[in-house]
């Protein structure tokens, strides 16, 4: 029996994960998928019911669970907001304690959606590229950090780039295992040029490779030219390796190739302990979006194939992963859409009736 606690945090977290949570059902009673789901408030909601945006009641269930699923967090009402108390201070403090160190960011062009992508047609149908992102170190945590004020008055902020050997070959590791189950290629992506960061980066993972994964092509890249080949030739890519805040901007950029900002899923994931377990949350690629929020037309199709994730990584499920992403695949290719991914002459619906299209979309395919 699995638990999961589900965080829906900000903005359009609560609707699409309200669709999740029918998915979720909906393998429950028809694929013998058994789970406890838990709740909890999560980023700005929390700050103002609690004055943090995240509790430690919160972290505790998170500690406690086999997945977190997560929604989105912030809005312009907190703005204003400190740092620490920030919507996103709330991602961070998960990221960190549960030690998520590996955050996997699919940029997948779904054939449907071709024409959505501000790239000619040819270079991105078919695209499948997996970026793997450290999350729980680099510049997003090192210290030094802050900003003083000097002797003049005048100001100085710093954050430090920080890098050890065995938080780039865990990372590493993930992203050669999951090139054995794809392509079998890595690039690794740093400024080993300019950073010492990098160039121990870059040796780490070349140490990886020589010593465990021999077998896989390895590639080294510096970031500003792998930004621009992803823009110039994207097919190039298997799966990206490469750190925080790098993998921050390479997979904003990976996501919007594909025209689907807004149907793409990722997982955060931790080591696994001696059971075999390993700690994951699981949240859409695509924000709060303020703008949209409460008005019942967000596509909760990143959320839902977040859950086709945790379904092939947490809860060993593949086959009913596949599904998910099948029934996904088949309501867009029946021209079902939501606002985001409207084009003419295709039928538009809001998000429960995408949740509904999904629904009857696995009925039909698993003929239950
Ligand atoms: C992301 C987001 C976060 C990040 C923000 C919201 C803190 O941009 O998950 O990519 O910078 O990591
Ligand atoms: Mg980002």
């Amino acid at each position: 029996m699995y638990k999961i606690l589900i965080l829906p945090g900000d903005g359009i977290g609560p609707e699409v994960m309200g669709e999740v949570r029918r998915v979720i059902h909906w393998f429950t009673e028809k694929r013998g998928f058994s789970c406890v789901l838990e709740d909890d408030l999560v980023g700005g909601v929390s700050y103002d019911k609690h004055g943090v945006p995240v509790t430690d009641a919160a972290m505790a269930k998170a500690l406690a669970s086999d997945a977190v699923l997560f929604g989105a967090v912030g809005g312009p009402q907190w703005a204003k907001v400190s740092f620490d108390k920030r919507p996103e201070a709330a991602l961070l403090r998960l990221r960190k304690d549960l030690e998520l160190f590996a955050n996997l960011r699919p940029a997948l062009c779904f054939k449907p959606l071709v024409k959505a992508s501000s790239l000619k047609p040819e270079l991105v149908e078919g695209l499948d590229i997996m970026i793997v992102r450290e999350l729980t170190g680099g510049v997003y945590f090192g210290e030094p950090r802050g900003i003083e004020t000097l002797p003049d008055g005048t100001r100085r902020g710093v954050n430090t780039q920080v890098y050890a050997t065995e938080e780039i070959r865990r990372v590493a590791r993930v992203a050669f295992d999951l090139a054995g189950k794809r392509r079998g290629k890595v690039t690794s992506a740093e400024k080993s040029n300019v950073m010492e960061s990098g160039l121990l980066w870059r040796e780490e993972v070349q140490w990886v490779h020589d010593h465990e994964y021999p077998s896989i092509a390895l590639d080294h890249m510096l970031a500003d030219n792998c930004a621009m080949q992803l823009v110039r030739a994207p097919k190039q890519f298997d799966v990206i390796v490469t750190d925080n805040l790098f993998g921050d901007m390479l997979s904003d950029e990976a996501a919007m190739l594909t025209g689907s900002l807004g149907m793409l899923p990722s997982a955060s994931l931790g080591a696994a302990d001696k059971s075999g377990r390993a700690k994951a949350m699981y949240e859409p690629i695509h924000g709060s979006a303020p703008d949209i929020a409460g008005k019942g037309v967000a596509n909760p199709i990143a959320s839902i194939l977040s859950f086709a994730m945790a379904l092939r990584y947490s809860f060993n499920r593949g086959a009913d992963a596949d599904l998910l992403e099948q029934a996904v695949e088949k309501v867009l290719t029946d021209g079902i859409r939501t606002g985001d991914i409207m084009e003419p002459g295709a039928t538009k619906v809001g998000t429960a009736g995408m949740g509904d299209a999904i629904l009857q979309a696995l009925t039909a395919l698993s003929g239950k």
